[in-house]
């Protein structure tokens, strides 16, 4: 069945793959991606799906994925190996993306612009014709496999230029901007998540809205589809829903007591207060 631009696109009702909910044309960019032995780059804020989507397109093209959490420690060392000593002798050990190239499958770098700046030095052969990844410490120069892929993410709403990825790499990717799915989505997500009932959802996915939209406050983030999905499943356990949104939706926001406040009032309007 072809879905129409009315119905939702969601996941195959096989019940081995992780619950998506696609928001446009992404499963199809992904695969003709994968296909075409091309890497990926998604942006989109914290919280928004990218995750989710990568391990949903794992299962559906049957691959094994290496995630790695970038962290600003991270350094290519992390991700291609290094040498460590057991039982009196010195041995290598490969790290995730040597892994994904020796035995193929998706290596995935999550909030890929927290990693060391010599992070891209291994990433730049993989990400052109070339496909290789040269390990420099064992003298070995890995081809990779045609079912190879790499896929990265990361957040550009920071406005932090050094975390920021730099053109020269950024332009080696084919990519993908994911933002908040929209109101039927994000409805359908959270039931899909916690099996809230549906007018809780629609509350719940106004509640989100009305709050994307407070920008005088300047907060760094918004909430995320993650945080109502927090709440909803406090609010299905018995939780108070004001409390509930108090401790999802505006304490995660803010350490700022006036902002919390002024965002409390925002629930209190939704919720018929
Ligand atoms: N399109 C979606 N389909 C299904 N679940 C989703 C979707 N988008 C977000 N979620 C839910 O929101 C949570 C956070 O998404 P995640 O992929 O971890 O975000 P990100 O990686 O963008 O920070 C997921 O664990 C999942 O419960
Ligand atoms: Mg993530």
């Amino acid at each position: 069945m072809t879905p129409s631009s009315s119905t939702l696109h969601l996941a195959d009702s096989d019940a081995s793959l992780p619950f998506y909910a696609a928001q446009a044309e992404e499963i199809a960019l992904f695969e003709q991606a994968w296909r075409n032995q091309l890497p990926l780059l998604i942006k989109g804020p914290t919280g928004c799906g990218k995750t989710r989507f990568v391990s949903y397109m794992a299962s559906r093209l049957g691959l094994p994925l290496f995630t790695v959490a970038c962290h600003d420690d991270l350094s290519a060392a992390d991700l291609v190996g290094r040498h460590l000593i057991g039982d009196g002798t010195t041995y290598w050990q490969d790290g995730p993306l040597t892994r994904a190239v020796r035995e193929g499958g998706i290596c995935y770098l999550d909030e890929v612009t927290e990693a060391r700046k010599d992070t891209t030095v291994v990433l730049h052969p993989l990400t052109d014709d070339r496909r290789i990844l040269p390990i420099e410490r064992t003298g070995e120069t890995l081809q990779a496999p045609s079912d190879f892929m790499l896929v990265v993410s990361y957040n550009p709403g920071y406005q932090n230029l050094l975390k920021s990825m730099k053109p020269s790499t950024r332009q080696r990717f084919v990519s993908l901007r994911f933002g908040f799915p929209e109101p039927v989505r994000e409805r359908e997500i959270v039931i899909g998540e916690t099996g809230i009932d549906i007018r809780l959802a629609e509350r719940l996915v106004a509640l989100a809205g009305a709050l994307r939209t407070l920008k005088e406050h300047d907060l760094e983030e918004v909430a995320s589809t993650r945080l109502l999905i927090y709440a909803a499943r406090l609010i299905q356990s018995g939780f108070d829903p004001l409390e509930a949104c108090r401790a999802a939706l505006v304490e995660p926001l803010t350490d700022d007591e006036e902002t919390a406040a002024a965002l409390m009032e925002v629930v209190q309007v939704n919720f018929g207060y």
